[in-house]
């Protein structure tokens, strides 16, 4: 039998998860609350800037394998597995705001009312352990009637996505990570990711969920170990490039996630973390690293503005330029971007701030409305500035000239280090 798919929540990852499922043959119905949302969708705009993204989407809406829709019903009647992927970002205390998760699950379960025959409904939204047996199975049950893990599945199924590599991290994963408590939700998940090449670990869904954060907080934590590595290396005069290159051959360490800097920003590293200390103390149990992890990254953006005062005295009314805008090269996504943070910093002390980004002007612009002059061309921006911050590695900006400039570089741009009047890298 060859499954169809709902999807619930079509942001990053339900978008990437509708195409991807689409792309592979299933017959995918993605839905949204936002009906703006969907009508763009249907009209082939992917609405979030990915590669390969508008290219999958064109192709699974033209052989008819993906429909979006704005009605719950039609979602959860017209497949057989519905996944849950709504965004559950931070509260102001840290811990996870579940209020989009239950309220899809609501909507689900009211759906699966209606329905005749087994249903599956897998959560791939990143939640607090416990979350989908608990939170997630009692809504769809006194919704709908029925009793979980009997009369219709419930399963954790998170999600790995890098945003800038997300499609290829869907069709490739190093592994598929199925939560289930009962069989039938986990022949149907098996059957579902035939197709993917990976392993297939069959777990609980606290397990599931709990590997989830896990992987996020170890990623957390080797940048801002690096980072500390990073910072004590300037200190000493020495090229952290040069020692944490030498540490990552060791292949119990491994080379990934060592690239010491501003420290790691998006939409889930921080908010993860964030989650885990705060599910951790909930417990009575202390999350010292986790903790630590967070403060070394928020002192890097403080570390760049340092090393620009160090060179330039007081910032006050001086033009400073902000290379780079999206959370990392690849995406135009600013979420908890660490550009955000060192132009907060630059605009308390005063500075005119000048930013440039290939991709996310549009979503700075939302946020940053007109507080920060936003220029196109990056090298028109070097042009009019005295002093540079590099804060994401865009390849763009490998090739300008900073030549007469202060270059305070936050991601190692090899290009500003070449050509820069005075070059300060943050950590080497
Ligand atoms: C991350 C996880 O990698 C992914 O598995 C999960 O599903 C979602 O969160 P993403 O947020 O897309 O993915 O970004 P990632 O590529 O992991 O980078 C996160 C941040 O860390 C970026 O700001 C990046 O610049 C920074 N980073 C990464 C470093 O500063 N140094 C590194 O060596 C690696």
């Amino acid at each position: 039998m060859s499954y169809r798919i709902s999807i619930v929540g079509l942001g990053y990852v339900g978008l990437i998860h509708a195409v991807g499922f689409a792309s592979l043959g299933y017959r995918v119905l993605g839905y949204d609350v936002d009906r703006v949302k969907v009508e763009k969708l249907r009209g082939g705009s992917p609405i979030i800037y990915e590669p390969g993204l508008e290219e999958h989407l064109g192709r699974a809406l033209a052989s008819g394998t993906l429909e979006f829709t704005d009605t719950i019903e039609d979602a959860v009647l017209g497949s057989d597995v519905t996944f849950i992927t709504v965004g559950t970002p931070s509260l102001p205390d840290g811990s996870v705001d579940l209020s989009q998760v239950t309220s899809a699950a609501r909507s689900v379960g009211r759906a699966l009312r209606l329905k005749r025959g087994w249903h599956l409904v897998a959560v791939k939204s990143t939640v607090p352990p416990g979350t989908t047996e608990g939170l997630v199975a009692g809504i769809l049950e006194e919704e709908s009637g029925m009793k979980a893990f009997r009369d219709f599945g419930v399963a954790s199924n998170p999600e790995f996505l890098r945003e800038g590599s997300a499609l290829r991290d869907f069709f490739k994963p190093d592994r598929v990570v199925l939560g289930v408590r009962d069989e039938r939700s986990r022949d149907t998940l098996l059957k579902l990711y035939e197709p993917i090449d990976a392993p297939k670990i069959v777990t609980t869904p606290k397990v599931a969920e709990l590997a989830k954060y896990a992987s996020n907080l170890f990623l957390a934590v080797r940048v801002s170990l690096a980072n500390e590595v990073g910072n004590l290396c300037k200190a000493l005069g020495v090229d952290c490039y040069e020692v944490l290159g030498i540490v990552g051959l060791d292949h119990r360490i491994g080379k990934y996630y060592l690239r010491a800097g501003l420290g790691f920003g998006g939409s889930c590293l921080p908010k993860d973390v964030r989650a885990f200390i705060k599910v951790a103390e909930s417990l009575g149990v202390q999350a010292r690293i986790a903790r630590a992890a967070l403060e070394v990254n928020e002192e890097q953006p403080k570390r760049a503005v340092e090393l620009l005062e160090k060179h330039m005295g007081s910032l006050k009314g001086r033009r400073i330029g902000v290379l780079g805008l999206a959370f990392k090269p690849g995406t135009d996504d600013v979420r908890e971007s660490r550009a955000l943070d060192v132009i907060r910093l630059l605009l308390e002390k005063e500075a005119e701030v000048y930013a440039n980004d290939p991709k996310a002007l549009d979503n700075a612009r939302r946020l940053l409305g007109d507080k920060v002059k936003l220029v196109e061309n990056p090298q028109e921006l070097i042009d009019t500035v005295e002093a540079v911050v590099i804060a994401t590695e865009w390849s763009e900006y490998e090739n300008l000239s900073y030549k007469d400039k202060i270059v305070v570089d936050g991601r190692r741009v090899e290009g500003a280090r070449r050509t820069a009047k005075v070059y300060e890298g943050l950590c080497w």
